[in-house]
């Protein structure tokens, strides 16, 4: 293996927006937008969000221009599945021509899903898992308001289904939205806590995708929604990573630095754009038992796991993570070094961010462990993208060591 990876492997996939807007003020292009696809938008509203003046005048935009606008704000933590079919019923009386996501990773999903059930019947739960999905749905544009899940750019939404012990994900590339709207402007006055537990999640998007295993797809069958890593994710990935590194601290501990969150809503959606296709695995697979367990934000336990599964896999990308250390800006010195190096600023990262450094900190009993590892490997799409064999012996170390705080038993 090279001391030094920058272009992956010799093949590539990305599945990305038709439109990716970036910028201060692109929130102007949603009415072009809705407009390329007809004049009946369906927007599924954070909340919060829907009471702003940005929102506000968007909307107004939209209707000067002769688009009839139903807005629906039953956005639910966790995405219960029933809260999310009582809004396709809703939108389905509507029947728009396109449906508008506005807000944090919670209002995009429930835009993908509710489209997803306007073109297809229910109930959802056929459609967990991968590539289930039969065929189009309606035109999606994503406007995300935090930084971020990425799934602006990304094929997958997340639903809480109380029929299930976890956190379950529809993944099909009918899902990527058609418009990316990323406005920095939307995302500046997040709170420190859901800026740190986003922001900290895409970082784990980047380093996730750039260290996913490599295995070439059979290019004759339909390729499964994560397909590793590859040159082209990893070429986006590897930019998250240095975008976000540079900015994460300052975005949380300080929220006047309008910069750094200007620049965390562009690294959130490079993040989104390598691991649509890359994926993500360990700290993603065993996240949906943390979560579910302790009803915590999904970013705070895959910041959390993160720098215990880099050091699992280190042997196994060695020269990944040193290239990340390179993207995090370590010192320079051997693969090993930069590598082992980046782990350390990774975790220092999630500390000085107030990150949890432990399991145990989050009130996860030892004896728990084992049933954590058992249910993570069975999100197999997520377990077999690691660069490691998706094995319990695997799984079982990563918790201990997330556990106890002590990196020592995993390989050094
Ligand atoms: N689809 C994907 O690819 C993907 C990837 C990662 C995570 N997810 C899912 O996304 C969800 C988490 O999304 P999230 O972290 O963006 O949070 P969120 O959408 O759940 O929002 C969290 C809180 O932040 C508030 N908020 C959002 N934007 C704000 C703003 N600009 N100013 C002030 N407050 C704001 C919301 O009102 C809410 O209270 C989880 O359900 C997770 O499983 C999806
Ligand atoms: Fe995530």
């Amino acid at each position: 293996m090279s001391e030094r990876a920058v272009g992956g492997a010799g093949f590539g996939v990305l599945r990305l927006p038709d439109h990716v807007h970036f910028g201060a003020g692109s929130l102007d292009s949603l009415t072009p937008a809705v407009l390329a696809f007809g004049t009946r938008a369906f927007v599924c509203a954070d909340p919060f969000l829907a009471g702003t003046p940005l929102f506000a005048a968007a909307v107004a935009s939209l209707r000067d221009a002769g688009v009839e606008v139903a807005v629906s704000t039953d956005v639910v933590p966790e995405l219960p599945v029933a809260s999310i079919e009582d809004v396709a019923s809703t939108a389905r009386e509507f029947g728009p021509d396109v449906v508008v996501g506005f807000g944090g990773g919670s209002a995009l999903d429930l835009a993908k899903l509710v489209a997803l059930l306007l073109a297809h019947p229910g109930p959802l739960a056929q459609y967990y898992g991968e590539n289930r999905v039969p065929g189009p749905v309606p035109p999606l544009i994503a406007v995300p308001t935090t930084a971020g899940t990425g799934s602006e750019a990304t094929p997958v939404a997340v639903v809480s289904d109380p029929d299930r012990e976890l956190k379950v994900g529809v993944s099909s590339a009918y899902l990527v939205p058609r418009y990316a709207i990323v406005d920095p402007r939307l995302g500046r006055g997040v709170p420190a806590a859901v800026a740190a537990h986003s922001g900290i999640d895409a970082l784990v998007h980047g380093i996730e995708s750039f260290t996913a295993r490599t295995v070439e797809p059979n290019w004759g069958a339909e390729l499964p929604v994560f397909v590793g890593r590859g040159r082209l994710s990893s070429l986006v990935g590897l930019e998250a990573v240095r975008v976000i590194g540079a900015n994460l601290r300052s975005a949380v501990l300080d929220p006047a630095d309008t910069d750094a969150r200007d620049e965390m809503a562009y690294g959130s959606t490079l993040a989104g754009m390598a691991f649509g296709s890359g994926g993500t695995h360990i700290a993603h697979a065993l996240q949906y038992p943390v979560g579910a367990l302790t009803h915590t934000p999904h970013g705070l336990g895959t910041g959390l796991l993160l720098p215990y599964v880099m050091q699992a896999i280190l042997p196994a990308a060695t020269a990944e993570l040193a290239t990340i250390g390179d993207a995090l800006g370590v010192d320079a010195g051997t693969a090993d070094e930069r590598a082992r190096a980046a782990i350390d600023t990774v975790r220092s990262l999630t500390s000085a961010i107030g990150i949890p450094a432990t399991l145990a900190d989050i009130g996860i009993a030892r004896d728990q462990l084992p049933r954590i590892a058992e249910l993570g490997l069975t999100v197999s799409r997520l377990a077999n993208n690691a660069p490691v064999p998706a094995a319990p012996e695997t799984f079982g170390l990563v918790l201990e060591a997330a556990w106890s705080g002590d990196r020592s038993a995993l390989p050094q």
